[in-house]
């Protein structure tokens, strides 16, 4: 066996393999009328810290800050000394400033019909009920409450009902398990959990309340479990169940919105990343709210008094946390829940919801994307969605063609899409284009944002010149960062400022085109070194997904004796796309001629699935496994737990070629 090192080719810089000459200019009626301009890169860059304070003005503060920052590195403490309520500013001041029948929520149960619409006057009354009740519980400033939910109305209500009372509350997504849930009630050491007897999904209840039981069963220090009647379905109870139509609706609907200090905790969010115990990201107040904000307000364009807007992510992930509930909600917009998923009761199902609601600002993620590709173009084309002029992606890198089938099928050829880099960590937006400023390129997140300093720099830490390939590391602090992993300020160092000195380290390969925009290329962990060239899985996936026959493909490296790593595919084929006998060839060549010989796939295998997290990332590590021929690793954390048997099945028809 040959290594790559010994080969005499020392592993390199990421390769940068893609070229793409496609550029969207903002449309001009839009740009003409944007909130931001070109202009808040120079006021920015000329005094970063005045930039954001102009932004924290957009907020309601009870007392100003003396301190703009206080960085002892990595600890960073923004606006210090200010003083402001989380929900007061989502809420009250809204219904304060007479906005209080402006609509803030149009919830749309997953059941046909099932919708209900909240005023940010009716979002005053019951946030402030949730909040006399968690006062009710004994929860005070300072403890943690667990929230286990389906997506419905109630679970912005709870989140609010915390911020607004100083409690800190650790959203875990509905669709993990008891073991998971305990294991985050247990490391927050939560005394109160908020969930529902279920949610529907697929067409049917589905329950929560049982694993809520299970776990909780051995988490002594919760003292109450207080539960939402969504579904109707029986459920067990016991000594320390309480239900919300009981103890919020008797509540008084005043409520006076203490204000808090800037630094004081909002929330904890688990993070898995890809080993070991998950990592409780703690972000703050003044800072955070200051960046979901202005992000929400420059990134999405919005204009609260006539957009309709609509992230279609689950309240249980950091993005809606930013931006369903935070960011939206201080800038006072009209938005859209979905409780469901995108293909019940049929696979228009989203685009019904973008006609009815007459959407102008969607965001979604490149997994829904992908799929509505392979569903086919005839889907949205029977829906009117002139509505519609910015589209937004998050969760991982765009393949330039999802991103123009994107543009095309849903924004009609009008609307700016803008690819939002960002992480649970990062709090909100880093790096994005700005609609009314940047000609876009089809899955480019172009610049970091005003305000952000970020850069690809290479092994050293140096800065890679333009069109070279590195790690991307932020390198000055922003205001919504994450302070520490809960309880655990070492690992918060050592997982994110010890790679490079004096600069954060997101864990992202990373690339400079030739003009200086930045391209995102997954997890550096995902990176493949063949014959001495580190190659990004991103872009060998984005040049298979540039075939016409293919929906959607994740790449994988395995160990291979001649080139060190061996590029293996695992390709779903379009809805219209037969499954021919020379597809394999026929796939290789076209990554070959549009990433040079070196990407060049050894094996493709096509495939019915591809095994997902349940926030709809790639599992790779379950594909390494397959593409080496091992025993399948964990898969609990599988969206699917099904999805890798479809895989292996395939596995005999897997032909090295060549
Ligand atoms: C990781 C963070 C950000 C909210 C949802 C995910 C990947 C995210 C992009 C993008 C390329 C992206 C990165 C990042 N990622 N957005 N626009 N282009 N990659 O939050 O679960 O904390 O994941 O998602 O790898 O580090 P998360």
């Amino acid at each position: 066996m040959v290594a790559p090192e010994t080969a005499g080719n020392e592993p390199q810089a990421l390769s940068n393999l893609l070229k793409e000459n496609r550029r969207f200019a903002p449309p001009a009626d839009l740009a003409a009328a944007a909130n931001v301009t070109e202009a808040a890169y120079n006021e920015a860059a000329a005094d970063r810290l005045a930039f954001w304070e102009r932004a924290a003005e957009r907020l309601t503060w009870a007392k100003r800050w003396d301190t703009t920052l206080e960085w002892k590195a990595p600890f960073a403490k923004w606006f210090v000394g200010g003083e402001l309520n989380v929900a007061y500013n989502c809420v009250d001041r809204h219904v304060e400033e007479g906005r209080g029948d402006k609509v803030a929520y149009h919830w749309e149960g997953e059941p046909d019909g099932d919708t209900r619409t909240l005023t940010y006057s009716d979002l005053k009354r019951e946030v402030s009920k949730a909040a006399n009740a968690l006062a009710e519980l004994g929860v005070s400033k300072g403890d943690r409450v667990a929230i286990y939910m389906p997506m419905i109305p109630e679970l912005p209500i709870a989140m609010l009902a915390c911020a607004r009372i100083g409690a800190i509350h650790s959203v875990v997504f509905g669709g993990f398990s008891a073991s998971a849930l305990k294991s985050r009630i247990d490391d927050a050491d939560a005394k109160l959990v908020i969930t529902a007897d279920g949610g529907y999904r697929r067409g049917k209840p589905s329950a929560l309340k049982p694993t809520v039981d299970e776990a909780v069963a051995e988490c002594p220090q919760v003292e109450h479990v207080l539960v939402v009647r969504r579904t109707g379905e029986d459920v067990a109870t016991n000594g320390k169940d309480v239900w919300w139509h009981d103890l919020v609706e008797r509540q008084s609907d005043q409520h006076t919105a203490e204000p808090h200090g800037a630094e004081d905790p909002l929330y904890i969010l688990y993070t898995s990343g890809t080993t070991g115990k998950p990592k409780g990201i703690l972000h703050t107040t003044g800072g955070y709210l200051t960046q979901t904000a202005w992000t929400h307000h420059a990134v999405f364009d919005l204009k609260p008094e006539t957009d309709i807007y609509w992230c279609t992510a689950d309240i249980g992930w950091v993005t809606g946390h930013s931006y369903i509930v935070y960011g939206p909600l201080a800038n006072g917009a009209t938005s859209v829940i979905y409780e469901g998923t995108p293909d019940t009761p049929h696979r228009g199902r989203f685009w019904e919801i973008v006609q009815k609601y007459k959407i102008t600002i969607l965001y979604t993620a490149p997994t829904a994307i992908r799929t509505f590709m392979k569903w086919g173009d005839d889907i949205p084309a029977k829906y009117d969605m002139s509505s519609l002029r910015i589209l937004g992606s998050v969760g991982e890198p765009i393949n330039p063609e999802a991103y123009v089938w994107y543009r095309e099928h849903i924004g009609g050829e009008r609307c700016p899409v803008v690819d939002t880099w960002w992480q649970t960590e990062t709090g909100a937006i880093m790096i994005s284009p700005l609609p009314g400023v940047t000609a876009a390129k089809p899955g480019a997140a172009m610049r970091p944002l005003p305000g952000i300093v970020a850069d690809v720099v290479d092994d050293q830490g140096n800065a890679v010149p333009n069109g070279g390939g590195g790690f991307l590391a932020v390198r000055e602090p922003w205001p919504s960062m994450l302070r520490t992993i809960w309880g655990d300020d070492q690992r918060y160092i050592d997982t994110y400022w010890s790679r490079f000195e004096g600069m954060y380290f997101p864990g992202d390969g990373a690339k400079k085109d030739e003009d200086g925009d930045l391209w995102l290329l997954g997890r550096v962990d995902d990176v493949m070194l063949v014959s001495g060239h580190n190659i990004s899985t991103t872009e060998v996936e984005s040049a298979l997904v540039s075939h016409p026959k293919v929906a959607e493909a994740a790449v994988v490296g395995a160990t291979d004796p001649l080139t060190g790593q061996a590029i293996v595919s695992f390709v779903i084929l379009r809805g219209t796309a037969e499954e021919s006998p020379d597809i394999a060839a026929e796939l290789r060549d076209h990554v070959a001629k549009t990433l040079g010989p070196i990407a060049k796939p050894r094996q493709i295998l096509v495939v019915p699935e591809l095994p997902k997290t349940r926030s709809g990332k790639i599992m790779r590590r379950l594909l390494r496994d397959v593409a080496e021929n091992r025993s399948i690793g964990d898969v609990t954390t599988l969206a699917d737990s099904t999805v890798m048997n479809l895989i292996s099945e395939k596995l005999p028809s897997a032909k090295s070629e060549d």
